[in-house]
């Protein structure tokens, strides 16, 4: 069956800097279903000429190391541009006309992908049902969604409702960019694929966990954005919870879209949400010295750029776990990392005073950007009695497998052109994230507590993050991982 896929907010950035490079290299790995289409939306008056010739640049510019002009020529024979208006009907029945036109009115899967700002996600939405392009008629219909889905969960669940009046949940794919990254794929296969795990991935053997996304980069142009969104919104509510989901998890019964995604949601519904005492004393939130004057962010904003907090999950498996998520922009280095830290040795068989006590084991995940795993172990210092430190068995990505890492996008938008929602958020999911973030926005906003920190950019966060954790007896995993 031939494909067409349909990008609405086609003159932005997303598309430009992800969606069609992703497309591209694709194309050149022999990847795209053959006879797939790509079809451009947006106010902007193109011609489809005038858009092949601004994706070849700006492609050139996002993907150099696989550009080349002469497959993106060909490349760009798929491509093709329909000028029009979220907000006008007649703009969709002139892109239904197209469609049909370029399908020579043959059956062709239709994927619909909405790159907009999220404010024309309803009208869009709507528009699509009212010129009957969600009909199957001829053909699968999809919906791609970007995040942020909603804002919090009335949002979002106002959201669902409305799409589940022209699509049905089977067709709509919610994007979270890091289920396409291949290290939090390989979660699943390091858990379920290895059999020296599972039997210790248990409140019984393991002491915490801690899931870190930190970014050395600041808001920069984006602060009209950030500063409606904040952290919780932008990282925790999507990406860190969707790690966490990975990570705790049972087994799924089969390795199918329905099966991975019960399995996700039944850890988050496990998870009490934090009361408004549990906010003040088990959260950090900050802002990093200067954010106050970037472009966009209120001179008085109450937005943090960074969080920490605790949560639990009330089940068999992690009940008495404490799950630490922390989150930052403008912080020491970029590093997506989750921290598997397991119960110390019941007696230190090898304790001496000249030495600290044996440091606990740890499985470090490294979910970017120095792709890899490793297991923190105890060894013995060679020929200085039985003096022990710690040292590590160490899997880099690179080393293993030294092509290049896939972007997230390539596995995503080949799988929702092939109609494999396994890895992307299903309705229930997006509500219960948002169930545990929502009062955590309430109780900052309502209680002032805890107060709003600032940090200097370049460290972990505020002073009072890394005193949380030591008044509870554990320390941060506060290490850059090497790249090479
Ligand atoms: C986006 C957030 O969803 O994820 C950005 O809106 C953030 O603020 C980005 O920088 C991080 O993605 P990645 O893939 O670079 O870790």
């Amino acid at each position: 069956m031939p494909h067409t896929l349909i990008i609405f907010g086609a003159s932005g950035d997303l598309t430009s800097r992800k969606l069609i490079p992703a497309l591209y290299s694709l194309f050149e790995k022999g990847r795209l279903p053959p006879e797939t289409r790509i079809v451009g939306f947006s106010r902007t008056e193109y011609t489809h000429e005038e858009w092949r010739a601004k994706l070849a640049e700006s492609t050139a510019k996002f993907e150099p190391q696989h550009y080349q002009a002469e497959s993106f020529a060909r490349f760009a024979q798929q491509l093709f541009y329909c000028p029009g208006d979220i907000g006008t009907a007649a703009d969709f029945l002139t892109l239904r006309d197209l469609l049909d036109k370029l399908e020579n009115d043959q059956p062709c899967d239709r994927v619909y992908y909405l790159s907009t700002s999220p404010v024309f996600y309803t009208t869009a939405i709507s528009q699509l049902g009212q010129a009957g392009l969600a009909t199957e008629d001829r053909g699968q219909r999809r919906i791609v969604i970007e995040k942020p889905f909603g804002t919090d969960l009335a949002s979002a669940r106002q959201l669902n409702a409305h799409l589940h009046t022209v699509f049905a949940e089977s067709q709509v794919y919610r994007i979270d960019h890091y289920l396409g990254k291949e290290t939090v794929q390989n979660i699943l296969v390091l858990r379920f694929a290895n059999t020296i795990f599972e039997p210790i991935w248990n409140r019984r053997y393991i002491d915490h966990v801690q899931i870190t996304v930190a970014e050395e980069v600041v808001v920069g142009r984006r602060g009209d954005y950030y500063d409606t969104a904040g952290v919780l919104r932008d990282m925790f509510q999507n990406h860190i919870l969707q790690l966490l989901m990975v990570i705790a998890m049972e087994p799924p019964a089969r390795f199918r879209a329905d099966s991975i995604r019960d399995e996700k949601v039944k850890v988050l519904q496990a998870i009490p949400p934090l009361t408004p005492a549990q906010v003040a004393t088990e959260s950090i939130r900050a802002q990093y010295a200067g954010y106050l004057t970037e472009p966009g962010v209120k001179p008085d904003s109450i937005t943090p750029t960074f969080a920490a907090f605790k949560l639990e999950i009330d089940n068999w498996r992690w009940k008495g776990v404490p799950i630490y998520l922390r989150s930052g922009k403008g912080m020491s280095c970029r590093t997506t990392q989750i921290v598997i830290q397991f119960r110390e040795p019941p007696t230190l068989l090898f304790s001496r005073r000249d030495q600290l006590p044996p440091q606990p084991n740890m499985l470090v995940i490294q979910v970017q950007p120095a792709e890899g795993i490793q297991l923190h172990i105890q060894s013995k210092v060679p020929d200085a009695g039985m003096k022990l430190r710690q040292t590590a068995l160490d899997f880099r990505f690179q080393r293993e497998f030294p092509q290049n890492m896939p972007e997230a996008y390539q596995r995503l938008l080949l799988d929702a052109l092939t109609g494999d929602a396994s890895l992307f958020a299903r309705a229930d999911e997006v509500e219960q994230a948002w169930a545990i973030i929502d009062p955590i926005l309430e109780a900052w906003k309502t209680s002032g507590q805890p107060p709003m920190d600032t940090y200097e950019k370049g460290l972990w966060g505020p002073e009072r993050s890394t005193d949380w954790m030591r008044a509870q007896g554990r320390e941060w995993f506060d290490l850059c991982p090497v790249l090479g």
